[in-house]
């Protein structure tokens, strides 16, 4: 069903579940087609082939060249035939990490190693690696690509590690994602994608095709996070998440509400939710590959309020007005679910989506209540904005008392959880919280060479007096403002019990385009790092 221009509909339910009528073009869901509340679930890249005789020769094309290495006989070589010699001379001359020439073949963009001024450049400890470097440069690349119009555009990989060259698909993946595209917004039209043809690649077809998955994974995430409250809430958002895996063979979703919920005795979680006209769900995304080596599951669970309006304690409006996004965490683990489904990644997991508004209504909760939680521990509230940390306890006492072979290895939590952690490490970096060595290590170097990057924080205990109440156990959260992200992981850390965990406090969005996030919004902040560090697990003995 295509939308008229002259009844231009706000983007709501209907809007962003439409597909356009001209849905032949590549990688456009067909009408009626299940997408992600308007993201069609067939990543682009999948068009990608190996280029088979005369085809990359051919037409009217255009090319994307990445070298890992500046070396003068192969740039000299491969660029004969398309480059006249100034144009050579001053490609050879650039320190730039990337060019764009009109060669006599057509547009050119190429992709270069770092110039020897950067590599003289010191640690910080973070420094960016070759497979961020690639994936964003060859994201930036996208917009020209597709501006140029052309039928095909040709890659060659020159000297690329096997990670740097499925970055570079992955890179390409993101860069295509445009929410307004996604939600087929009128003003917005839907640029032609041209035919990917690999001339030089190491990659097979499955790693080809994972590299794209894995860019669609993330802007799963990103859609999610995009999506405005009044269109995703806890009964779309839920209903959303059983249509992406309907019909699916490795995972069963499950979605707890109403007497549900108070059977389970979640009474955070519908404190919290109470307020909003849809209620709190929990949804649990359970995925067993069809080869399990009797591997403990990974459990991961994900802060999703859908709006965060702070409840009673109510944000003042520059604090609320990205608030939608406080569902990040929640759209990082469903996007994992889907991910590891569709590459079928040795290792099973249980996702939980805490799902709840946290609106101000006649049925909020308010500061002075106290809450029983699904662990039994009594609750003193006393800031009703502190609402993360309550949907999350719930949620892990779910995750960490399942029985036999379903009780996890490690839990694993990602939250958009206090301002304080942005103040301290800024957007890029999320704050890692975590009671196991091991763990810590394998997700820090996940981060790292990712580039989706994360930093330990400590679980110090003496802040924990911070939490103490008169009138329950706890309270929500400390009067004193320093340390916020401290106290909110101790605040965490009370529900996990023995179990390793880890608690990532994300900030889920991008104030501005950056790299292969060619658009600001949200960012799918730490899918890249554990999509590497669940493959990592799955490998481990
Ligand atoms: N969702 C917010 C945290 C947040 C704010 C994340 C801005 C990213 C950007 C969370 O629910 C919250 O309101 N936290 C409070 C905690 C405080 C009341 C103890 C905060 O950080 O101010
Ligand atoms: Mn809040
Ligand atoms: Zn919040």
């Amino acid at each position: 069903m295509a939308i008229k221009k002259s009844a231009a509909k706000p983007v709501g339910k209907s809007a962003v579940n439409s597909a356009p009528k001209s849905a032949k073009r590549a990688g456009l869901p067909a009408a009626g087609a299940v997408t992600a509340m308007g993201l069609s679930l067939k990543p682009w890249t999948t068009v990608l082939r190996r280029a088979r005789g005369a085809e990359a020769r051919s037409g009217s094309r255009c090319f994307l060249f990445a070298f890992a290495h500046r070396d003068v006989k192969v740039l000299k070589k491969t660029f004969t035939g398309h480059l006249n010699a100034w144009q050579l001379k001053s490609m050879l001359e650039s320190e730039a990490e990337s060019l764009t020439f009109q060669g006599s073949q057509g547009p050119i963009w190429i992709l270069l190693g770092p110039s020897r001024e950067k590599l003289k450049l010191t640690s910080s400890g973070l420094e960016k690696s070759g497979v961020a470097r690639f994936r964003d440069l060859a994201g930036t690349s996208l917009a020209g690509v597709l501006s140029a119009e052309r039928d095909k555009l040709v890659i060659e990989l020159h000297g690329l590690s096997k990670t740097e060259q499925a970055a570079v698909i992955t890179g390409l993946e993101i860069a295509n994602y445009s929410f307004r595209e996604a939600v087929s917004d009128p003003g917005k039209k839907r640029r032609l994608r041209p035919q990917l043809l690999a001339k030089e690649i190491d990659l097979n077809e499955d790693e080809i095709q994972a590299a794209g998955k894995l860019g669609f994974a993330v802007n799963l995430a990103r859609h999610y996070t995009n999506l405005p409250a009044g269109a995703l809430n806890p009964k779309t958002y839920a209903e959303s998440v059983e249509q992406i895996f309907a019909g699916s063979k490795s995972v069963k979703v499950e979605v707890w509400e109403g007497e549900r919920l108070t059977a389970e005795r979640m009474g955070l979680l519908q404190a919290v939710g109470g307020a909003a006209s849809e209620g709190p769900r929990l949804v649990h995304v359970k995925y067993r590959p069809q080869s399990s080596s009797g591997r403990a599951p990974v459990a991961i669970v994900g802060k999703g309020v859908t709006f965060d309006s702070g409840g009673l304690d109510l944000k003042p409006s520059s604090g609320m007005r990205f608030m939608k996004k406080d569902m990040g965490g929640s759209a990082a683990a469903v996007a994992l679910a889907k991910w590891a489904e569709l590459t079928q990644l040795k290792l099973p997991l249980d996702i939980y989506m805490s799902l709840a508004e946290n609106a101000v209504g006649r049925n909020s909760f308010r500061p002075g209540d106290v809450l029983v939680a699904r662990s039994g521990t009594r609750v003193e509230i006393s800031n009703t904005d502190a609402e993360g940390r309550l949907v999350l306890a719930d949620a892990l006492d779910v995750a960490i008392n399942q029985k036999g072979s379903d009780l996890p290895s490690a839990v694993i939590d990602i939250a958009t959880l206090t301002g304080a952690i942005k103040v301290g490490l800024g957007a890029d970096i999320a704050g890692l919280f975590c009671n196991d060595e091991h763990l810590a290590t394998v997700l820090c170097d996940s981060g790292l060479a990712t580039g989706d990057l994360m930093w330990r924080m400590p679980l110090y205990q003496p802040y924990r007096t911070q939490l103490k109440s008169h009138f329950a156990e706890m309270v929500n959260s400390s009067e004193i403002s320093f340390g916020g992200a401290i106290t909110a992981a101790l605040f965490l850390e009370s529900f996990v019990g023995q179990i390793p965990w880890a608690h990532l406090d994300i900030y889920a969005w991008k104030d501005l385009p950056a790299g292969a996030w060619t658009e600001s919004g949200g960012s799918g902040q730490s899918v890249l790092a554990l999509s590497r560090a669940l493959s990592h697990m799955a490998e481990e003995k």
